[in-house]
């Protein structure tokens, strides 16, 4: 495989990269804006890709909401150019196409109902990549850190939670959305896998079973040895402010169907995080 990775300042690039190895050039944000048509001209050439992993997204849910236009920019737009190439896409999107009022988890084929810009985005985005790209992969992840951490986010959850924990002493955490948290390890060894596998259309991956945030806050704070109360709190949602699935949960119908592996479960997953990260110093 010869791969080109975009966004490769992020979290999920860097561990695509370190999996791929020479197999893989991957381009960060300053040395490839995807909404540039000539600077992905070059980045083509340079790398004549057979797949493309598209990790770049404008993603920062509040700041999508006041710069839509860049948010379809780079969200939709710029996968339409990638995916019309005539190099394999594997797109990255998200649980946040759905509403979450479900009470169950959504499967690849239930019908999205995107409540941001972000996500409608995103959306769009999912069908620039399968209506331009032949054989093109949309993989939907959901609540990813990984040891890179998303600068756009200000680190990943896990640091973020162990930073405000030790600063604080303690925490407040939303009891009602649930999701299921995604080490980015995981993820990349899972697109590759799917790859090789020869997988296309649209499936969802992401860590097996689910939690609350107050639950997998609770987790993190077990697993890390810091003994802080986490208060639980509802989810509210001012006028105006972009709404948050409830129900971010994801099935995998589609996935199975292919044959892809399941991923391992979220706290193997944040428990093999936590080894292989510094403690925050005390
Ligand atoms: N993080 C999550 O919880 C989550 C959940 C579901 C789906 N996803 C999706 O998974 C993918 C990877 O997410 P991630 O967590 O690895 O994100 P990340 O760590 O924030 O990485 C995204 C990268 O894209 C770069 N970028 C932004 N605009 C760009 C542009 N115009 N051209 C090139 N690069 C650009 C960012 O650079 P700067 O930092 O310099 O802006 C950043 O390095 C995204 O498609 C995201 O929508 C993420």
């Amino acid at each position: 495989m010869r791969a080109l990775i975009t966004g490769g300042g992020g979290q999920l690039a860097s561990d695509l990269q370190t999996l791929l190895g020479d197999q893989a050039t991957s381009f960060s944000r300053g040395e490839l804006d995807i909404a540039d048509t000539a600077a992905v001209d070059r980045a083509f050439a340079d790398v004549a890709p057979d797949v493309v992993f598209n990790c770049a997204a404008f993603h920062n849910l509040d700041v999508c909401e006041v710069e839509a236009d860049r948010a379809w920019e780079v969200n939709v737009r710029a996968v339409r150019d990638l995916a019309s190439r005539g190099a394999k896409l594997v797109h990255l999107s998200t649980n946040y196409v759905f509403d979450g009022r479900a009470e169950r988890p959504y499967g690849e084929d239930d019908l999205p109902s995107p409540r941001s810009i972000y996500a409608l985005t995103k959306l769009a985005g999912e069908h620039a990549a399968l209506a331009y790209g032949d054989g093109a992969l949309v993989v939907r992840a959901a609540g990813l850190y990984g040891t890179h951490g998303s600068a756009s986010k200000g680190g990943n959850f896990v640091e973020r939670m162990r930073t405000r924990a030790l600063e604080q002493g303690w925490l407040k955490m939303v009891a009602d959305q649930r999701l299921q948290p995604t080490f980015t390890a995981d993820l990349a060894a899972a697109l590759v896998d799917a790859v090789e596998r020869g997988a296309a259309g649209t499936v969802h991956l992401t860590a097996e079973g689910a939690c609350s945030w107050l639950e997998f806050t609770e987790a993190i704070m077990e697993l890390a040895g810091i003994d802080v109360a986490v208060e639980p709190v509802t989810t509210t949602v001012q006028p105006g402010q972009p709404d948050r699935p409830l129900n971010g949960v994801l099935a995998r119908p589609a996935a199975d169907a292919l044959g892809l592996p399941r991923l391992r479960p979220w706290r193997e997953q944040l428990a093999d995080y936590l080894s292989q990260t510094a403690p925050v110093a005390r």
